[in-house]
């Protein structure tokens, strides 16, 4: 079990160093442990026994571990979507971009912070991913590309609400739509 990291830790705000590849036996377990944790926490039962909130990600940086490597894990429909990713990079992003329109939210937030937050409705991004054992080339739109650049911020400090354009929240921008 881990002790999520909360936003007004110092080091949620750092950059993440690189994992050192071939991964270590202790990188490999972590990251495999922060998708069961995911998992778990998506168990009504086990996460009101647990005192812990549902997550669709969590990144490194949010269990204390300043590593560029993260993980997410959800199901829409009959599709899951989960991977644990070793140093991603995005190398292509779409102009268009593409905002939740509940706005977003984080397990090292407990504050409700309102407003779209715009992200690039496409990225193709490349990792090592830990559960396929092999370096793979994700393209992901809407939603998809939404969790997994929420992640990627993470391993740069960023946290969701630093996108939101505090004088208008909920501000519409050209080239963009709501989910
Ligand atoms: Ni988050």
């Amino acid at each position: 079990m881990f002790k999520i990291v909360k936003d007004n830790i110092k080091s949620l705000r750092e950059k993440c160093a690189l994992v050192d590849m071939p991964l270590s036996k202790e990188d490999e377990k972590l990251i495999l442990d922060m998708v069961e944790y995911l998992k778990k926490s998506q168990d009504d039962e086990y996460a009101e026994k647990h005192h812990i909130r549902s997550g669709v990600g969590l990144a490194a940086p949010q269990i204390g571990v300043q590593k560029r490597m993260f993980a997410v894990y959800y199901t829409i429909g009959e599709k899951t979507i989960q991977y644990a990713l070793i140093n991603p990079k995005i190398i292509q992003n779409s102009l268009r971009k593409v905002a939740l329109s509940s706005g977003e939210g984080c397990l090292s937030v407990d504050d409700d912070h309102k407003g779209l937050v715009y992200r690039y409705d496409k990225v193709v991004i490349k990792a090592y991913d830990v559960l396929q054992h092999k370096d793979i080339v994700i393209t992901a739109r809407g939603y998809d590309a939404i969790v997994l650049q929420h992640e990627y911020d993470h391993l740069d400090g960023i946290i969701y609400y630093d996108r939101i354009d505090k004088n208008n929240p909920n501000k519409e921008i050209p080239n963009s739509y709501l989910i």
